[in-house]
């Protein structure tokens, strides 16, 4: 079929890279004419595994790039929204976006077309589209709108793509349904996993995708509450992590013993220094509001997001505890980006760290393989320091610290590292490391939901000295609704 995908981010250009290599013709379109230069010289804009091969495999052939919405829509049986619904601060996000692209689409329908929200948006999104087509001139029965969210994770968003656990069509006409249905064909119906050459899957035998069917509302709402779901449950297991490390139970024992409940599942449960990126906290936030708008207060969202926020802290303080004094002390970080494998710093938990120890007067030196040009458009110019690699931001320093859970960081060389570090101090705030591991390194090990590890040589340095990192913080007062 014949595709328009409007919006180049990370949804969008990723969506693109896939429907044509299922097969289809695909308009990827952007405003920005310097991105669209870039993927037309074959420079990829964003760090996204396999998304290059997709690009350097179609690009020119079914593949094609524009910054004309108008062209491309007038070419296109269906169009993709995949424009960013950013959090417009109060916790509503920004539709703007939405909205300009829906306008312009309605100038350029002159036969039946399938307008398809896959940006994240609120529930009844599809039905402003609908009027903002109307209002601006596209003919009645000349159009449908559905919603088909995706579930696209930054660093693995090709496989998610082409391996989903289900593909939710939001459909409210049979118009809508069955070209979605044959949009998606090649994956529904298998014949995509049986061509050769194909994406590996993350499974040995890749079964057809399953398909769900539901009216535009529900899927929408569908993304909102998966979403809001997933960081819920990351909330819950570093609240479980940090009782774990009050009481000296391991965490990951904890989570073994969880997640081996089919009800509840072993994945999302990795505890750590909290969730970031441009979804969980934009999502949170807006399916709050949602529940706001219907007058409904869902105030466990609000509880999911301080949690996250103090897991931060909690990090923080831990780091404090270590050092006794943060001023002028010089740490060594790995990881700037919200999650391995990206290049994103998006509400990127390392950067909010990073950011509170410069306030507190430590001087830091960063090393992240793919984040640093991003981090250096967010942090200011010259706060801190920029490796080349892990054992150069370790050099010398008083401590080092793992932000990001990048795989490289699980190998490094533990004897290399301690001969390069001014002190054997380690806060893992994503439990890369085995604790037992570290200490028979010789490492001052701190992590997340684990007791402090010290070694003959690295006794509790800290031991009766008050607020010694394994204390918990006192409860002045019993916490509302805790029974007496
Ligand atoms: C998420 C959703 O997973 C995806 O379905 C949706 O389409 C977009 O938002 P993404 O934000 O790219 O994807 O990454 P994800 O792997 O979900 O991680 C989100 C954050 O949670 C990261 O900061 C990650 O470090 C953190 N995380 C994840 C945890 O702290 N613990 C976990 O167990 C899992």
């Amino acid at each position: 079929m014949r595709l328009a995908v409007i919006g180049c981010g990370y949804v969008g250009l990723v969506s693109a890279a896939c429907l044509a290599e299922i097969g289809h013709e695909v308009i990827s379109v952007d405003t920005d004419l310097e991105k669209i230069a870039e993927l037309n010289r074959g420079e990829v804009p964003i760090h996204e595994h396999l998304l290059p091969q997709l690009l350097e495999r179609h690009r020119g052939k079914r593949l094609k790039f524009s910054s004309s919405v108008g062209d491309a829509v007038k070419q296109s049986e269906a169009v993709f929204i995949t424009v960013g619904t950013p959090d417009s601060g109060g916790g509503e996000p920004d539709m703007s976006a939405v909205e300009a692209v829906a306008a312009e689409i309605a100038g350029s329908i002159s036969e039946p077309k399938l307008i398809v929200e896959k940006s994240t948006v609120p529930v009844c999104t599809c039905e402003s589209i609908r009027k903002v087509l109307l209002l601006h001139g596209a003919g009645t029965g000349r159009f449908s709108v559905a919603s088909n969210p995706e579930f696209l994770r930054e660093g693995t968003a090709v496989t998610d793509f082409l391996y989903p656990d289900r593909i939710v069509l939001g459909v409210d006409d049979d118009f809508s349904a069955a070209m979605l249905y044959s949009i998606y064909r090649p994956l529904t119906e298998g014949a995509y996993y049986r061509q050769a050459g194909v994406i590996p899957g993350p499974h040995a035998k890749a079964e057809p995708a399953r398909v769900i069917v539901t009216n535009a509302k529900s899927a929408e709402l569908i993304k909102h509450a998966a979403n809001a779901f997933l960081a819920m449950k990351i909330s819950y297991i570093n609240m479980v992590a940090n009782i774990a490390e009050a009481v000296g139970a391991d965490i990951d024992q904890v989570c073994t013993g969880l997640g081996a409940d089919a009800r509840i599942g072993p994945q999302f449960l990795q505890a750590g220094i909290g969730y970031g990126g441009s979804c969980f906290p934009k999502d949170v936030a807006a399916f709050q509001n949602v529940a706001f708008q219907c007058g409904i207060d869902f105030a466990l969202l609000s509880e999911v997001t301080r949690i996250n926020l103090e897991q931060q802290r909690q990090f923080v303080k831990k780091v404090r505890a270590a050092l006794w004094t943060l001023r002028n002390k010089r740490l060594g970080v790995l990881g700037l980006a919200f999650k391995g494998g990206t290049d994103d710093v998006r509400e990127s938990p390392a950067i909010a760290i990073v950011r509170e120890l410069l306030k507190e007067g430590a001087q830091v030196c960063a090393y992240d393989p793919a984040a640093m040009v991003k981090a250096r458009e967010v942090l200011p110019a010259g706060a801190i320091e920029y490796a080349e690699n892990e054992y150069q931001a370790a050099a010398r320093r008083d401590a080092l610290l793992l932000l990001t859970d990048w795989p490289q960081f699980a190998r490094l060389d533990l004897h290399k590292l301690r001969t390069v570090m001014k002190l054997p101090i380690i806060l893992d705030g994503r439990n890369l490391f085995n604790p037992n591991q570290m200490a028979a390194a010789g490492f001052l090990y701190y992590s997340v939901g684990r007791a402090l590890r010290v070694t003959e040589t690295m006794p509790n340095l800290w031991h009766g000295v008050r607020f010694a990192p394994q204390a918990v913080p006192v409860m002045t007062a019993r916490p509302e609704g805790l029974p007496v």
